[in-house]
């Protein structure tokens, strides 16, 4: 069987998430080429996970040229998503992308016309569709058992980026919104099939005026009222300034029920350490006293099955499942772009592309 040849350009963070997706899966891909400007990087991830017989480039341009490839699997900073798509696509590869997009919706719209002009995939890495625990919430909803759908609460949060683009919001696209907020956004929007009438949002504005990051542009804590069109209402929360480590939330309230879900701190393993741990869970400041630490994170938090997903559908040239979509990860950018618009103004945004 035909195995799916993979360039990744960026070797870093989001690298090593994707990267022990597809060291799961050896039957269906091969690592045909690793690509960072830190080529220390390239060589320690490749051992980490055991590729071998890929190329090794630190220039992206010449990777895509060179490298013998289906897809390219973007996880470089936010703002070179956009040249890096183009390229890919051009050169005829599908492409993976990291999430968000684009840093500004016109580019993401530039990806996504390109991709659609070209007949090429785009496959957008929204990691919140395949966490196991977030799926099963997902199908207990759509199941109609709880009735209707009445208001859902979800929020991403931790204690800052630890990668330096995120302090500027020409690299980023935003602070903790589009960073942090994009996750719960792209899920709600995919639950929604992307029907979402208005929203009202406000922020912590950024810079001098944040509660905690002053010497970031971007804004450390963002929250949105938003109402679907099926006239469900939700408040989407991500911010800079939880301490203790990643806080992955959702709450759905339905007519007969509801479902509390969170990722991070849930798992059923806990701990007691004086000494302290060599890891709990990601951004988790200290491990002593007692912790949750988390049993097969990356698998937990959806990448393992969001990699497997990406690569069956690029074998078999189809598109990916909704919110995993070029189109999807565009319209979240535009909704995180109107909540940027309402907060900056201090006003309700209706959605102008929906009727009614
Ligand atoms: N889905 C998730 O949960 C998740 C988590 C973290 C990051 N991300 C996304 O992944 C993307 C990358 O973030 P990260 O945390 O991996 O960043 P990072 O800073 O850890 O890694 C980026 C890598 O790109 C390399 N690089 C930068 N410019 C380059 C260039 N011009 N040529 C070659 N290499 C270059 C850097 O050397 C670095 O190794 C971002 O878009 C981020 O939003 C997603």
């Amino acid at each position: 069987m035909k195995k799916l040849r993979v360039l990744l350009v960026g070797a870093a963070f989001s690298a090593d998430l994707h990267s022990d997706g597809y060291s799961r899966i050896p039957d269906l891909v091969e690592i045909a080429g690793i690509c960072d400007k830190d080529t220390g990087r390239i060589k320690e991830l490749a051992e980490r996970y055991g590729f071998t017989g890929y190329r090794a480039y630190d220039d992206f341009n010449t990777a895509i040229e060179d490298c013998d490839c289906d897809l390219v699997d973007i996880c470089m900073p936010n703002f070179l998503h956009h040249e890096v798509a183009i390229k890919a696509l051009n050169a005829g590869r599908d492409i993976i992308c990291e999430k968000p997009l684009a840093t500004t919706v016109e580019d993401a719209e530039d990806m996504v016309a390109t991709a659609e002009r070209l007949g090429k995939q785009i496959y957008y890495a929204e990691d919140w569709l395949f966490a196991p625990a977030f799926r099963k919430a997902k199908a207990i909803l759509e199941s109609g058992q709880l009735g209707r759908p009445l208001y859902i609460r979800a929020r991403e949060c931790h204690s800052g980026s630890h990668s330096p683009f995120a302090q500027s919001i020409r690299y980023c696209g935003g602070g903790c919104m589009v960073h942090l907020g994009v996750h719960p956004v792209g899920f709600m929007l995919a639950l929604k099939d992307n029907r979402w009438s208005e929203l009202t949002a406000m922020t912590s504005g950024g810079g001098e005026t944040n509660l905690v990051h002053q010497k970031m542009e971007g804004e450390d804590w963002a929250g949105v009222f938003i109402r679907f069109a099926d006239g469900t209402y939700a408040t989407l929360e991500a911010n800079y300034v939880t301490v203790g480590g990643m806080e992955d939330v959702l709450d759905i309230y339905c007519e007969q029920g509801c479902i509390h879900v969170d990722l991070s701190f849930s798992g059923p393993v806990k701990v007691f350490s004086i000494p302290g741990l060599d890891y709990t869970v990601e951004k988790a400041e200290i491990t002593t006293g007692w912790s949750t630490p988390a049993v097969d994170e990356k698998y937990s938090l959806g990448y393992c099955d969001e990699i497997l997903h990406f690569v069956e559908c690029a074998l078999a040239g189809k598109e990916a499942q909704v919110g995993l979509r070029g189109k999807d990860g565009l319209e979240t950018l535009r909704v995180i772009d109107r909540i940027y618009r309402s907060a900056r103004e201090g006003i309700r945004i209706r959605n102008d592309r929906m009727e009614g």
